[in-house]
């Protein structure tokens, strides 16, 4: 089953005004990722990963150029459309990974479908329902009622990357996902993208540091400087 599909960046770029001073963070990017591709996005800090990512999730806009998910172009949406397009195509997994303290795990994955609105009676049943299976997917079926303090740094992410796969996406941006986690649990998230991925054809852009991980990805994009230098 594939649900991934292509992303494109044309000529991307981002300032941000410092004052009255413009500062150039990405500059005229291209990128053509493969439906269903695993790629992970490298270079030292501040070179423009979180930038990058926030441009293709449509958290944020580019000051020229686009981003194309498979055939549409995403900057002509208005701002509520972006919201409800973010939402049905795109999983978000952070580096912190942002549950909420005073809920649940299985709360915390449902999060994003009570944000969706997607609350009514006869579909209550259906997505807690999917939400219990990713958790157990995540190895979680024992923690549902967990609250973030009460999970280790690896269960929170797992908890992280079953709230971003709740709203089913077909793109999963990941902003170093195991910056956070010691070596041998990142190696147990990271295999948990690559299932994701690969079971589901989902396209994946994982931010990290980690070279061991990243050489395990289909494709490296290395940024340098606001620029692509490899990949
Ligand atoms: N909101 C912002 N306003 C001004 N500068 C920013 C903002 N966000 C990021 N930057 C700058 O853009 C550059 C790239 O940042 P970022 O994309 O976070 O890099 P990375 O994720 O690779 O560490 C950095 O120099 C950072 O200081
Ligand atoms: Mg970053």
């Amino acid at each position: 089953m594939s649900r991934g599909y292509r992303i494109r960046c044309e000529n991307l770029s981002k300032s941000y005004m410092m004052g009255k001073k413009e500062l150039p963070v990405l500059k005229e990017i291209n990128i053509d990722l493969p439906a269903g591709v695993f790629v992970a996005l490298t270079g030292a800090s501040g070179a423009g990963k979180s930038t990058l990512l926030h441009l293709v999730g449509t958290i944020d806009r580019p000051t020229m150029g686009r981003v194309i998910h498979g055939d549409r172009d995403v900057s002509e949406l208005s701002e509520y459309d972006l919201a409800s397009f973010r939402n049905r195509h795109i999983g978000f997994v952070f580096q912190f990974h942002h549950l909420l303290p005073e809920f649940t795990a299985l709360e915390n994955v449902l999060m994003p479908s009570w944000i969706a609105g997607k609350s009514l009676m006869e579909e209550v049943g259906v997505i807690e329902n999917r939400a219990r299976e990713l958790l157990d997917r995540v190895g979680l079926s024992g923690r549902l009622s967990h609250k973030p303090s009460e999970l280790s740094g690896g269960e929170q992410q797992r908890v992280a990357i079953a709230r971003a796969l709740v709203m089913n996406p077909s793109i999963l941006l990941a902003d170093e996902p195991t910056g956070n986690l010691d070596t041998h649990t990142s190696f147990e998230v990271f295999d948990l993208l690559r299932t994701v991925n690969h079971e589901q054809g989902i396209t994946l852009i994982m931010a990290t540091h980690n070279e061991a991980l990243a050489e395990r990805a289909d494709r490296i994009i290395i940024m340098e400087d606001g620029r692509i230098s490899g990949g």
